[in-house]
């Protein structure tokens, strides 16, 4: 998925070796809908022949269609590779689509939704492991950190138990009542909403661009990454639901953050306002609670 439509530059920035060593084709998105354009991934498919298709975004809010990729992938002889760095916590919640059975190799983070360690995982078949193990190592990585081993152990662990699944499903209803609130805030939600843990806005609407959106919400203690939108020039802001749900926040606290962001981002309450109503909802849901 190119860059600017919600890719990832690990999947073939000239910035990044992926884009120095192989030959990316980007796909998009259709600018009615904002959901991945699968005509054009198979036209491109057709048209260059890929050796392996990459589907896995940054910010796009929807589940990619795996059976369609796969279909694609098929056509076109090439492997299906899915970069589950975002979802692959959902997928281990059941609250969201399982792209195991279709590609050739899912790869993920481990420190996303996962809540693990900062880290990667690699899945793939008997067919493909002797290559894929190669490649981790002697190729590309030296010997393992033991320590990170043991956290992937203890996260995967932490996935494999009841009450992740409950977690999982908070978080993706978390984040659709955050895209509500933030629209009801008058900005412009891409894609109308959310089916995962992020939420993408546009702040066109509340005539700011996304660098101004930054300083004013920092100005009332609130973090945000700035990421690109599709089909324009401008930028947007992405979050994500996963540490707020884990701090125990629910819908009615998300939509007390999107009043928030709406306040911060309109500046129109006296400074430090924004800042102390931040402290008090945070100060409720801490994000470490204290064993002393
Ligand atoms: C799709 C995708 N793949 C891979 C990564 C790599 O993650 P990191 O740079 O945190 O190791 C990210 C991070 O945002 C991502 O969104």
């Amino acid at each position: 998925m190119a860059l600017e439509q919600g890719g990832h530059l690990t999947h073939g920035s000239p910035a990044n070796f992926s884009g120095r060593w192989f030959d990316f084709v980007g796909y998009g998105t259709d600018p009615d809908t904002g959901l991945i354009d699968y005509a054009q991934v198979r036209a491109l498919a057709r048209r260059h022949r890929p050796k392996v298709i990459v589907c896995g975004s940054t910010s796009y809010p929807r589940h990619p269609d795996y059976a369609a990729f796969r279909e694609i992938a098929d056509e076109a002889d090439a492997h299906l590779v899915v970069d589950a760095a975002h979802p692959i916590g959902l997928i281990a919640g059941g609250a969201a689509p399982n792209p195991v059975p279709y590609a050739d190799i899912v790869c993920a983070t481990t420190h996303k939704v996962l809540r693990g360690p900062r880290g990667g995982l690699l899945l793939c078949g008997s067919r493909l492991a002797e290559r894929v193990d190669r490649a981790v190592f002697p190729f590309s990585q030296g010997g393992a950190q033991m320590n990170t081993v043991a956290a992937k152990a203890v996260a995967f662990g932490e996935a494999q138990a009841p009450d992740f699944t409950g977690y999982a499903h908070r978080v993706v209803a978390n984040a659709r009542a955050l895209a509500a609130a933030l629209e009801a805030e008058g900005l412009a939600v891409v894609t109308g909403g959310t089916d995962t843990h992020l939420v993408v806005v546009d702040v066109a609407p509340l005539a700011l661009d996304a660098g101004t959106a930054r300083r004013r919400l920092a100005a009332g203690a609130v973090v945000l990454d700035v990421c690109g939108l599709p089909h324009g020039a401008a930028r947007g802001l992405r979050m994500g639901t996963a540490a707020l749900t884990t701090q125990g926040m629910g819908e009615a606290e998300m939509a007390r953050v999107g009043a928030l962001l709406g306040a911060a981002l309109r500046a129109d309450r006296p400074g430090g306002e924004v800042r102390a109503q931040v402290a008090e909802l945070t100060g409720r849901f801490p994000p470490y609670r204290s064993h002393m």
